[in-house]
């Protein structure tokens, strides 16, 4: 009698581990190979791949077409309402490496994709033999659209993370780069900044001079899920002429050494 009632309570009990168990399984994310993508988190994924010698003929079309196949719900045949997919023809962008080629899968709508989303992609060229599959997790690998333009008010810079508020993503780390308009951009001040939409960063008032024109820029990486997504692009640029700091040194006699002023601040 016994043996009996165990039986089948022992078989749920597997069933339900075997679907609990999918689910870590899924969050790991790989390292992407000759196919490279990465996405806005939302409807949009931008793709590079690196053919071979071969795949560069002008006549040779390569096409990746891409579909949401969560594998963990079909394999337990959950229907799930809300498919998505999308294709796009590979184009060389770089002329001195025509067989590097970029294209974007635009899926239809906005923020269609979730944390346990997966997209089956495959890839495949017209008249070579070469085709590529690939399960691609959008998750692991987001790159948001670049922040709108900071706005700077004396010492305080406020700037959006996103220039439309994303549904999905309220995490974001910002980075702040500042400089002298005729500096170049390899040594900015950086300020680095957690934020949700908004974000505001206070400048040094001791690192300004009064009446000279500065730059500013802003770029965001996304957190979600215990995953951290590429850094954007860059914002536009800011530019303003300082109402705070020290005087300019007249002529080009003095040179402010901006690390001592720093240092004595
Ligand atoms: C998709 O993303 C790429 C790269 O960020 C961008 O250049 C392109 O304009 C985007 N396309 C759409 C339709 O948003
Ligand atoms: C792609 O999506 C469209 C609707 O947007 C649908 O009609 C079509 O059947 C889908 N293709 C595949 C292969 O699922
Ligand atoms: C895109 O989605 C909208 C609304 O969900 C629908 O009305 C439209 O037909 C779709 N377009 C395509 C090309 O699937
Ligand atoms: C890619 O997937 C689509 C939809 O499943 C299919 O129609 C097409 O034949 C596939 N192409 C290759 C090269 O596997
Ligand atoms: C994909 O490539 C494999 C070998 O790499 C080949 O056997 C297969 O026929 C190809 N499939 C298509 C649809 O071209
Ligand atoms: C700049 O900041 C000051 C003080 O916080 C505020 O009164 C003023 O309205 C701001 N100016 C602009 C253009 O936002």
């Amino acid at each position: 009698m016994e043996k009996k009632m165990t039986t089948p309570f022992l078989f749920i009990l597997l069933h339900l581990l075997q679907f609990f168990a999918v689910r870590p399984d899924d969050s790991s994310c790989l390292p992407q190979k000759s196919l490279t993508c990465h996405n806005d988190f939302s409807h949009n994924i931008t793709c590079i791949w690196k053919g071979s010698f071969d795949s560069d003929q002008r006549n040779n079309a390569c096409l990746i077409y891409a579909e949401r196949v969560d594998r963990w719900q079909k394999s337990y045949k959950f229907k799930y309402k809300h498919s998505y997919n999308a294709s796009c023809e590979l184009q060389s962008f770089d002329s001195a490496r025509p067989a590097l080629k970029k294209c974007s899968l635009t899926f239809n709508g906005t923020f269609l994709f979730f944390a346990w989303n997966e997209v089956l992609m495959n890839l495949s060229c017209s008249s070579s033999k070469q085709n590529e599959t690939l399960f691609y997790k959008p998750v692991c690998h987001i790159k948001v659209n670049p922040p709108g333009k900071p706005n700077v008010n004396q010492t305080t810079v406020t700037w959006f993370t996103q220039v439309k508020m994303h549904m999905r993503i309220t995490d974001f780390l910002s980075e702040l780069q500042w400089k002298q308009k005729d500096k170049s951009w390899n040594d900015p001040t950086v300020v680095k900044k957690k934020c949700k939409w908004d974000c505001e960063a206070q400048l040094r008032p001791n690192l300004l001079m009064k009446d000279e024109t500065y730059e500013a820029r802003v770029r965001v990486q996304a957190f979600y899920h215990d995953q951290s997504g590429d850094w954007s692009e860059w914002s536009p640029t800011e530019s303003w002429v300082s109402q705070v700091g020290s005087s300019k040194p007249a002529s080009g006699k003095m040179f402010t050494n901006i690390n001592e002023v720093d240092r004595f601040s």
